[in-house]
């Protein structure tokens, strides 16, 4: 039996915030032919990248990963684990769309199995795992944080290829009119916890449809700022209203 895993980037010009185009045509292959094979593992896709895990007869996976390397919907192709297994880290074949979900718990068993091969990558190799399988290494790769700062929505995600449509759009509404504070989004706790925001507020970073800026001092809660009423110009009654009030007997 043999383990291969590999990680590859999407060519799907058109490509949503957590679905390439053409991904539901592998998923639908994969679900059939996979288990047949006597082939298990997992399929994943993130920000423009797949993971893959295959584990099975030596022919069975040898024969699919040629077809996999030949196959035009995606490149840049790094097979990071080629050995022979006694043992499975995965009991079936299944496909994982990383979006809001924590991937750690899918690869657990996986990375524990062949630990010495990928405590072995260099910090670039564990880098572009990263968003699927945390290494370690965690200090050395910046963690990007939102704490205080406020996001504008510049234009809406495709809908049409997020998981979780609905949750999106309540969030993007939030963000249309006026810059919105991060925090006020994870308080909410309407969009699942501080990490699953993060990662929403980091791919619409990464698409370039959010800015991101630090508070305006008026724009925190500092009501001195704010105009008092007598700040507030008095209207001037119009020339109508005056005419009415001298023909009244008023003026
Ligand atoms: C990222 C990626 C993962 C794939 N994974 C599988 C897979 O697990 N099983 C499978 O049968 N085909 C998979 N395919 C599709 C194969 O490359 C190939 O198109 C498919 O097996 C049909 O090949 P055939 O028509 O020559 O038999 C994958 C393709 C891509 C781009």
């Amino acid at each position: 039996m043999k383990c291969i895993a590999y990680v590859s980037r999407t060519t799907a010009n058109e490509r949503g915030i957590n679905l390439p185009a053409g991904l539901s045509n592998i998923v639908q292959i994969s679900r059939k032919r996979n288990p047949a094979a006597q082939i298990t593992g997992v399929l994943s896709y993130r920000r423009g990248q797949y993971v893959q895990v295959l584990e099975g007869p030596a022919i069975e996976i040898d024969d699919l990963m040629n077809k996999i390397l030949a196959d035009p919907r995606h490149n840049d192709i790094w097979v990071f684990v080629d050995e022979k297994v006694t043992k499975r880290s995965f009991d079936k074949w299944r496909v994982s769309i990383f979006d809001f979900i924590d991937q750690g718990p899918i690869f657990k068993t996986f990375i524990e199995d062949h630990q010495q091969t990928l405590d072995a990558f260099t910090f670039e190799q564990k880098a572009r795992l990263q968003d699927f399988i945390n290494l370690g290494n965690n200090n050395a790769i910046a963690t990007h944080s939102y704490d205080g700062k406020y996001l504008k929505l510049l234009a809406w995600p495709d809908l049409n290829r997020t998981s979780q449509p609905q949750l999106i759009m309540n969030l993007c509404v939030k963000l249309t009119k006026n810059p919105y504070p991060f925090d006020s989004l994870v308080a909410s706790d309407e969009f699942g916890t501080y990490d699953q925001v993060t990662d929403i507020i980091k791919d619409f970073e990464s698409l370039g449809i959010l800015t991101v800026t630090e508070p305006e001092p008026s724009a925190v809660s500092d009501v001195s700022e704010l105009a008092k009423p007598q700040d507030i110009p008095a209207k001037k009654p119009s020339r109508f209203y005056g005419a009415i009030k001298r023909f009244l007997g008023m003026g």
